[in-house]
């Protein structure tokens, strides 16, 4: 797990005289087409800052030539910025060293490619050794890790096909498995779905999801379908002409477009096929753990006004809820006996399906990942306004 940091990032494609002279004109805040036709140098980044949070799905969408791929490679340096930094948790990766630039692309980050860039000759057990190979990972240990990637994404009996025996969505699996195999704690997806027909596309994006809450990875991930962006992002950032116009979660991009740019980008996203709990969570005003003393919470829910109140063990894993009155009639020291079960509500549940579960009422659910780790609680009002 690892955030990433990027500072004033510009890029800026060109030999030396075009590159200073496009630096000029940046200041004087011309276009990048005029830039272009001036100097020849195409500026694919300008000035781009973004914090990426440890653990998140963090989606970059924009049109073609908006500067995505430019982005991305500058994350594990495939790209040397022209200007600005990119720190990994605390590490300032642009000025690296190459041995320390190696090991980082072999340990700590990993990028899976929209043409999947398997080697041909290789069977798919071997392919997703490479990564553990160039390791120099001991033979029995680098296949056992290998056939754990394999079994994670689904391709288990497939190990020693070759990648021409296999569909799209297998090859895009193999790449994934490849990438997760080492093990890293960033993984950079480049259009990893755009080669594929819209079905197999679907139930790769619901798996990605699903995976993500088990290999707990930060998780960048690039399209220019902005349907996939809502669906997938924990947080998006739309991009054009080498800059970010807005960042942030679907509910904020929908209540709060930054321009007109924005509204034009996200008028079509079709909010009720696409849209999941995960993209309208809110924060419970109060949130109880197993060993909280039962006076302290009968205050603090006093406090604010509070019936009931979800509660989470120590690993924040989901146990139901407790209510004011019962809490009252207890002579307990803890809360724990008192806990009442409830079906929590998985995070990747579509808002149309949560919906209908939650029929008119007016009381708040629990949300959980797929390990059953609480994230926010959802309202009816929440699903309203985001679908209004
Ligand atoms: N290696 C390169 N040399 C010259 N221009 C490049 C190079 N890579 C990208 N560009 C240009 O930078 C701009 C952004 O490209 P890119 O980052 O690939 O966009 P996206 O991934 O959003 O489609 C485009 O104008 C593209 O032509
Ligand atoms: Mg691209």
């Amino acid at each position: 797990m690892a955030s990433i940091t990027i500072k004033d990032l510009t890029m800026i494609f060109g030999n030396p005289k075009g590159i200073s002279e496009a630096f000029l004109m940046i200041e004087e805040n011309k276009t990048p087409q005029e830039i272009l036709k001036e100097t020849n140098a195409t500026v694919a980044l300008n000035n781009v800052s973004l914090e990426i949070n440890d653990s998140e799905l963090f989606v970059i969408v924009g049109l073609s030539g908006s500067g995505k791929s430019t982005l991305i490679r500058c994350l594990n340096l495939l790209n040397k910025p022209t200007k600005g930094e990119v720190f990994i948790d605390d590490l300032n990766i642009v000025n690296l060293e190459d041995k320390d630039l190696r090991e980082l692309r072999r340990k700590r980050i990993s990028m899976v490619f929209q043409n999947f860039g398997l080697i041909s000759h290789r069977s798919v057990l071997k392919n997703v050794e490479y990564g553990l190979e160039i390791q120099n990972m001991d033979k029995i240990k680098r296949r056992e890790k290998a056939m754990e990637a394999i079994q994670i994404v689904g391709l288990n009996g497939w190990e020693n096909k070759k990648p021409h025996e296999l569909s799209g969505g297998m090859k895009q699996r193999v790449g994934l498995a490849r990438a997760i195999a080492t093990e890293p704690e960033i993984l950079l997806m480049d259009e990893p779905y755009s080669a594929l027909d819209p079905l197999i596309r679907r139930e790769m994006q619901n798996e990605l999801l699903n995976l993500e809450d088990y290999i707990n990875r930060t998780i960048v991930f690039i399209t220019h379908d902005m349907n996939e962006a809502f669906k997938m992002g924990d947080r998006i950032a739309l991009m054009k002409d080498g800059e970010i116009v807005q960042v942030g979660t679907a509910s904020e991009f929908f209540k709060n477009p930054a321009s007109n740019y924005v509204k034009d980008f996200i008028a079509d996203v079709d909010k009720s096929q696409i849209l999941k709990a995960r993209a309208i969570l809110a924060k419970p005003t109060l949130l109880a753990k197993l060993t909280d003393k039962r006076v302290d919470l009968i205050e603090k829910m006093e406090n604010k006004e509070l019936t009931y109140c979800y509660v989470v063990d120590e690993t924040n894993l989901f146990k139901g809820y407790v209510t004011l009155d019962k809490l009252k009639k207890s002579r307990r020291i803890t809360i724990e006996a008192l806990v009442i079960e409830e079906e929590p509500v998985l995070r990747n549940t579509y808002i149309k399906e949560l919906w209908k579960k939650l029929d008119g009422s007016n009381y708040s659910v629990p949300i959980v990942d797929s390990r059953g780790k609480f994230k926010g609680i959802v309202s009816n009002e929440d699903i309203i306004s985001a679908l209004a």
